[in-house]
């Protein structure tokens, strides 16, 4: 158990963050110069939580929802997810975990251009136990949530930015998992879609007690999360 978490950011007190950063900074080193991009930043997440993560463009959201997720590795500090300390990323660990805890939204959507947005969807089901035929009804009923039933067929390069990304939001939730880090989710959305897509967010936040952790620009957004946390430069505040 980690005695070092943050209590950030209306702790609940006595309950265990679902996923924490832990004094977490990162530095891009490249050839020429470095990018300190977030510096020191502690962030907790409790169950059924939605937070927004607001900030600049370049002010590190993207780069702490990846280190989140297990996508990339910090410079310093740590990533705790119910109190055990995260595995390393880039391990069969990880993506163990990322499969069976996580559901990430890219910011690019990082749809399979060469599966269907039915296919794209049922990927975080293959490891599962269940069935084909529960598997792709699953994947349907997702598909449907998200107002995509006749695009099933489609692969990427047949739908629309917005559409893609709502493929790419039903990926993330189809296996209703426990964290969902959503890297601007709305950006490229109308607004029925994207009341569609926060209505789906809230759902899965009361009925499995999901938390979610949304980088955005969005007031759409903001307007129906618990809690925002806002990134600047990347030091990270409430
Ligand atoms: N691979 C990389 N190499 C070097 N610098 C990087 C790399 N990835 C991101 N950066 C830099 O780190 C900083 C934070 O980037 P990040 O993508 O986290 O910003 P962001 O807040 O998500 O911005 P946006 O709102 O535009 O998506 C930026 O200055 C960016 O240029
Ligand atoms: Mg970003």
């Amino acid at each position: 158990m980690s005695a070092d978490l943050p209590e950030t950011c209306g702790t609940a007190r006595g309950v265990l963050p679902c996923v924490a950063a832990v004094g977490v900074s990162k530095i891009y080193r490249r050839r020429v110069d470095e990018v300190i991009a977030l510096k020191r930043a502690s962030l907790s997440l409790f169950p059924g939580q939605m937070c927004a993560l607001l900030g600049p463009s370049g002010s590190g959201k993207s780069t702490l929802l990846h280190i989140l997720g297990l996508l990339d590795a910090p410079t310093s500090g740590k990533v705790v997810y119910d109190g055990v300390d995260a595995p390393p990323p880039g391990g069969r660990a990880a993506d163990t975990f990322r499969r069976t805890r996580i559901g990430f939204i890219f910011q690019s959507g990082n749809l399979v251009p060469v599966l269907n947005a039915l296919e794209n969807v049922e990927i975080p089901l293959l490891h599962s136990a269940l069935s084909g035929a529960q598997r792709r009804e699953r994947a349907r009923f997702a598909l449907a949530r998200v107002g995509l039933s006749h695009r099933e067929r489609h692969r990427p390069s047949g739908l629309s930015g917005g559409e893609q990304q709502r493929v790419a939001a039903a990926r993330a939730l189809v296996a209703e998992p426990a964290i969902v880090l959503a890297d601007e989710p709305t950006a490229s959305l109308d607004t029925a879609a994207a009341a569609g897509l926060l209505d789906c967010f809230a759902t899965l936040q009361q009925g499995t007690r999901t938390a979610f952790l949304i980088a955005t620009h969005d007031v759409r957004v903001t307007e129906r999360v618990d809690r925002c946390c806002h990134v600047h430069d990347g030091v990270l505040d409430e």
